[in-house]
């Protein structure tokens, strides 16, 4: 019998960080042939990736330009994937998240009739501008997708809100898996830096790359971080900055030469989960970091005016400190200071799984396409 041909397709950091341990868990099953299909619209911090988790892809669009428009991402991503899947000719075609990679490449597989699996389903703002485009892409693709394996109870409820009654899986989040193979208490740093930071004072952890904080809001942030190390002798501030050449800007004209400041380049996954295992403070306005951080026992701050992970803020690991300066440094100050408000946010809690998302997902759609009888 002919094996089930699943075409996982990923193209950013974030997605690739989640879908590899899937890729590797399909590769695994004796029904299932797992293909590998990457649009790179990241190309270093993707191969950074691929090369932690040790995967070839079978197809790579290389889209990526620098300061690409979402315009182009999204057409190049569809005229490419045409290509790939007419090539690779998948049963089923996984999609992650919410970016463009994920949009385009729902579409295309729709485009060719093709079953769509959505991994990381139901997360919604309500805000359609916010986060932007991700919140739009993720209502798009739910209207595409045949499958949805939702990392919890509520974004399943979300979905169901919204019509969407049939093949709708809780699986957890495949990042729990990705850091349970990640994260080692005597890792020791490629990064040298990292193993001589004076873990002793307090850690924080920072990242900023949203559209939607470009601008104004960024420049917010960069202000209170430097206000934060000016003001905080007790502080290091470790900043892996992205790629993107708009976040290089702005941390280049508010933030660069602040006392106290590691401005770094983007760290491969592992050292980033094993730099987050042993910081103090997250501060962030990253998806991932709010469902990583709080399985590390990290008090996170989102630097954001919403959250689409409200299990964790329920949860009382993370919490919005929104992107006026002000508001940014008073909440910091308080983590730092005042021991009991740390205690409080700094206990391990996990709402995104037990880090056996991957192996969830696989059966489902082995359930759903009729190679195993019990769901
Ligand atoms: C994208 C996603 C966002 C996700 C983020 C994860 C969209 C619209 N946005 O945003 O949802 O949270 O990835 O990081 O899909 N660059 C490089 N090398 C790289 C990666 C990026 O040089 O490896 C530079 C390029 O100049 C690129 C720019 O960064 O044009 C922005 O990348 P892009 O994917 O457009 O946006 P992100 O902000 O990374
Ligand atoms: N990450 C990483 N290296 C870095 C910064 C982040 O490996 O220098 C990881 C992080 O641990 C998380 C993911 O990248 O798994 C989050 O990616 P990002 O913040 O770019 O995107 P988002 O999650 O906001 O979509």
């Amino acid at each position: 019998m002919d094996k089930l041909r699943i075409m996982s397709v990923f193209g950013t950091r974030p997605e690739a960080i989640k879908m590899c341990p899937l890729v590797k868990e399909l590769a695994s099953r004796p029904q299932i042939e797992s293909l590998c299909c990457v649009t790179a619209q990241h190309r270093q911090m993707l191969d950074s990736v691929l090369d932690v988790f040790d995967l070839k892809p079978d197809w790579d669009l290389d889209i990526m330009t620098p300061r690409q428009t979402l315009s182009t991402i999204t057409s190049k991503c569809l005229t490419g994937m045409d290509e790939a899947l007419e090539a690779l000719r998948p049963d089923v075609v996984l999609v992650h998240g919410d970016t463009s990679t994920t949009f385009a490449g729902a579409l295309s597989a729709f485009y060719h009739q093709i079953p769509v699996g959505h991994v990381e389903a139901g997360l919604r703002t309500y805000d359609k501008y916010s986060p932007f485009p991700e919140e739009m892409n993720r209502l798009l693709v739910s209207g595409i997708a045949d499958m949805y394996f939702c990392p919890t109870a509520g974004n399943r409820e979300n979905l169901v809100r919204e019509g969407h009654t049939e093949n709708l899986f809780i699986t957890g989040n495949t990042v729990i898996d990705a850091l349970k193979t990640t994260v080692k208490e005597d890792y020791r740093f490629s990064t040298e830096e990292l193993n001589t930071l004076p873990y002793e004072k307090k850690v924080v952890l920072v990242t900023c790359h949203r559209r939607e904080n470009y601008g104004e809001p960024m420049r917010n942030i960069m202000l209170a971080l430097r206000q934060i190390a000016e003001q905080r002798p007790d502080v290091e501030l470790v900043y892996p900055v992205h790629l993107s050449p708009v976040v290089r800007e702005s941390v280049d004209k508010y933030l660069r030469g602040a006392p106290r400041v590691h401005l770094i380049d983007p760290l491969p996954a592992d050292e980033m989960h094993n730099l987050m295992a042993r910081c103090y403070l997250v501060l962030t306005d990253s998806g991932g970091l709010q469902e990583e951080a709080p399985a590390l026992g990290k008090p996170v701050l989102v630097m954001r005016r919403e959250t689409e992970r409200p299990e964790a803020v329920a949860a009382g690991t993370v919490k919005l400190c929104g992107v006026v300066q002000d508001d940014i440094v008073t909440m910091a100050e308080r983590l730092i200071c005042d021991r009991a408000a740390y205690e409080r946010m700094a206990h391990a809690v996990n709402p995104y799984g037990d880090g056996h998302a991957c192996r969830r997902i696989a059966d489902a759609i082995e359930w759903r396409c009729g190679l195993r009888k019990e769901r």
